[in-house]
């Protein structure tokens, strides 16, 4: 056995639509760029740009946003030596075992998807004939293509947002009907993590930060732009002298999400002294504006070599394809595709 195959594998996957903002930080990035760090622990993260299919047919805004996603990952750290870093449409193995699993998946079990059900509610909500209006395969069998992401990599561990629970119940179940049907123990059945700790970060108007709230302040904005949307985030109609209470105060939220235990705490003292909204703000920018600088220019250096991106995905594909292929050979002799010879 390798050294990597007897460590903890944790798997994780982000849909390639839309542009990073600081609650993907926060909720997702961070604390997969730490987990990586774990000497104990091999990770996966991949760029789910089949997923993206599903939401989003607009090539370009699918391709670029890919690049966005890649880059913002390399810039805040992620040691793509360590981690395995890959896009899920380089591994041609995952595709053919989304195959196999959907010949295995229970058509009910997609039934009750919490996406099919909400597309089918909204459908009958709005009085359409055809509850199914609009739904594509893709968003009906997506539960199975993501049980292969994770499955093809034996993953232990799947930190996701609570949404994503259900389908690693799915995975699970796909699993061990697999293991049965062929009578083998060809997949390890995965568990959700879902971080209690990591709290929803709250967006310009105070919901939760979402780009289907359009309320996000996205992670590399120009200098300008990031004070500008930090001067847009809600607060109430408090004066300057008057005390504030910070556990309600998005503004405050955003802060201690970035700073220090010492940092956080001064500022609650300042928000008791009654610090103004307008100084408040000042101070969370120049806050977020010295710590994101780096990795902007990190960033944006990376962007002006897509090929350097490129060239990182496809080791990590090489990587990742090492494991996926034994394993597909295994499950294709498994289920009678094996070659004749
Ligand atoms: N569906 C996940 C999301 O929307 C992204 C994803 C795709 C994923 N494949 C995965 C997450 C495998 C974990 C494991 O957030």
């Amino acid at each position: 056995m390798s050294a990597a195959s007897e460590k903890i594998r944790v798997l994780t996957g982000i849909t390639t639509t839309g542009t990073p903002h600081l609650g993907n930080y926060v909720g997702a990035i961070k604390p997969a760029i730490e987990a990586s760090q774990d000497p104990g622990v091999q990770s996966y993260y991949f760029l789910a740009d089949l997923h993206a299919l599903i939401k989003c047919q607009d090539p370009r805004r699918v391709q670029e946003s890919r690049l966005e996603i890649a880059a913002t990952w390399m810039a805040l750290g992620l040691d793509t030596d360590n981690a395995i870093f890959y896009r899920q449409s380089d591994i041609p193995e995952i595709p053919e075992l989304t195959w196999m699993l959907t010949c295995v998946c229970a058509k009910g079990l997609m039934n009750r998807a919490h996406a099919y059900k909400a597309a089918v509610a909204e459908n009958e909500a709005a009085g359409n004939q055809d509850p199914d209006k609009g739904i594509t395969m893709g968003l009906f069998g997506y539960p199975v293509l993501m049980a292969a992401d994770i499955l093809m990599f034996n993953a232990n561990r799947v930190p996701v947002g609570r949404d994503q629970i259900q389908h690693i119940e799915m995975a699970r179940d796909m699993a061990g009907r697999f293991n049965h049907l062929y009578k083998g123990q060809y997949f390890t059945l995965p568990e959700a993590v879902v971080d209690q700790k990591v709290e929803v970060l709250g967006g310009l108007d105070g919901r939760k930060m979402s780009k289907s709230y359009n309320n996000t302040i996205p992670l590399f904005v120009s200098e300008k732009k990031l004070q500008k949307l930090v001067r847009k985030i809600k607060t109430n109609s408090l004066e300057p002298g008057e005390p504030k209470d910070p556990d309600t105060c998005t503004l405050f939220q955003i802060y201690s999400a970035f700073a220090t235990a010492e940092e956080t705490a001064a500022m609650r003292e300042e928000y008791a002294g009654g610090i103004g909204w307008g100084e408040a703000k000042n101070r969370v920018f120049e806050y977020l504006n010295d710590h994101l600088r780096e990795p902007r220019e990190r960033y944006q250096a990376l962007l002006e070599d897509p090929g350097h991106i490129e060239q990182v995905l496809l080791k990590g594909a090489e990587r990742a394809r090492a494991e996926a292929a034994p394993l597909m050979d295994r499950l294709r002799q498994a289920a009678g595709l094996g070659r004749f010879v």
